[in-house]
């Protein structure tokens, strides 16, 4: 039978804090693929998977939290909502807002998000504020917004957000038939691990629902691995940084909102949260996209960027299967794209419009 997907909050329903009577926002978010990574598995001997993020509605994985805490602003009566962002938050809420009929106000740093994110933003209406600071100074404006005037907060420190984007877990399960044994995920302000780990631990015991509990639907819960880039490491360093700095915009953070979730994510799954260069990043990107066909921003290759490192100091183990969230679509932040290894532009060469010249350039024979 065909099956329409219907979105994260109609198809997990029974596990997040809605009844049959909320009014739900949504634009079909969720129900992304979970692509067989060839290469990495080869390179590591287990069972690499990519959770593609940037299929969603918007291209990443906030619209699970979004369609969430948009539904709560409007079950809470909002006329208005407001977030910080590096970028994919602001665009996600514009977009949900919009299909809501609520206004927005997005808070970015200036200068550091992507073209493409910004776009987003402002083609759906949002009013848009160029913060001079960083996100975390975004972020504290936000609140206090959100604390002192009329405005619905809609970032990850919004419990609904984290209600949302727990899905994630429940559909790598639903996937595989059980969670993995390893998952791996870029870390910013660390909503995502923190939901992530909130899902595979809802997944994996007996579940307590208004209309009854529901079974385990998981046999155990992964380790958790974290990365975050290296100029932007707070977990690493073990206190937060005051001057967060990577090409990798999107998470370029220096005081995560979510600090003790995902310490407890890390600790209780037995997990890490670790470091990657800028380099080492980029070298990720490019591996998704030339090695596995899979085009993610730069700091979605984070994960990715970790596992190679770790296999590469020999602790990645063989024989297992280990998943790894690419958290936005390539095109968010294309520019990256077109540089080549050593740092120069790729320049696309030009041709005549002439069959048998651009048949010499592709170093064609005619048959
Ligand atoms: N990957 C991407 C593409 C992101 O946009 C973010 C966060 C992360 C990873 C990190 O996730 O914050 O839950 O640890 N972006 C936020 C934003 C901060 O404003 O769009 P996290």
């Amino acid at each position: 039978m065909a099956h329409q997907w219907r979105g994260v909050i109609r198809e997990y329903a029974d596990r997040l804090p809605v009844t049959e009577a909320t009014k739900v926002i949504t634009l079909g978010e969720g129900g992304t693929p979970l692509v067989h990574a060839q290469k990495l598995s080869e390179l590591t001997g287990s069972e690499v998977y990519l959770k593609v993020e940037g299929m969603n509605p918007t291209g990443s994985f906030k619209d699970r939290g979004m369609t969430m805490a948009m539904t709560a602003a409007v079950e809470a009566g909002a006329k208005a909502v407001v977030c910080a962002s590096t970028g994919n938050t602001s665009a996600s809420a514009a977009a949900y807002a919009t299909a809501a009929g609520l206004k927005c106000a997005v808070l970015v740093p200036e200068g550091k998000i992507s073209m493409g994110k910004l776009s987003q933003a402002i083609a759906h209406g949002a009013t848009l504020l160029q913060v001079d600071g960083n996100f975390d100074n975004c972020l504290d404006i936000a609140r206090k917004l959100g604390e002192a005037y009329p405005v619905f907060l809609v970032n990850s420190v919004n419990p609904a957000r984290i209600q949302g984007q727990k899905t994630g877990a429940f559909e790598v399960v639903d996937s595989l038939g059980d969670a993995p044994d390893i998952h791996v995920l870029p870390v910013g302000n660390a909503g995502n691990i923190s939901a992530y780990w909130k899902g595979y631990k809802e997944y994996s015991g007996p579940f307590e629902t208004a209309n009854g509990t529901l079974p385990a639907v998981s046999t155990k819960t992964p380790i958790m691995w974290g990365f975050q880039a290296a100029g932007a490491a707070p977990f690493v360093a073990g206190h937060p940084i005051t001057e967060p700095d990577t090409i990798a915009t999107a998470i370029r953070i220096g005081n995560p909102a979510s600090w003790d979730t995902a310490v407890a994510a890390r600790d209780e799954s037995g997990g890490l949260i670790e470091a990657v260069s800028d380099d080492e990043i980029l070298a990720a990107h490019r591996w998704l996209s030339a090695k596995e066909g899979v085009f993610v921003e730069p700091g979605s290759a984070a994960g990715v960027a970790g596992l190679i490192k770790k296999h590469a100091a020999g602790e990645v183990p063989a024989g297992k299967t280990i998943v790894i969230t690419v958290t936005g679509h390539g095109l968010k932040d294309p520019q990256w794209a077109l540089r080549t290894e050593d740092g120069s532009d790729v320049q696309p060469v030009k041709v005549p419009n002439d069959v048998v010249t651009v048949a010499a350039e592709l170093g064609l024979e005619e048959n």
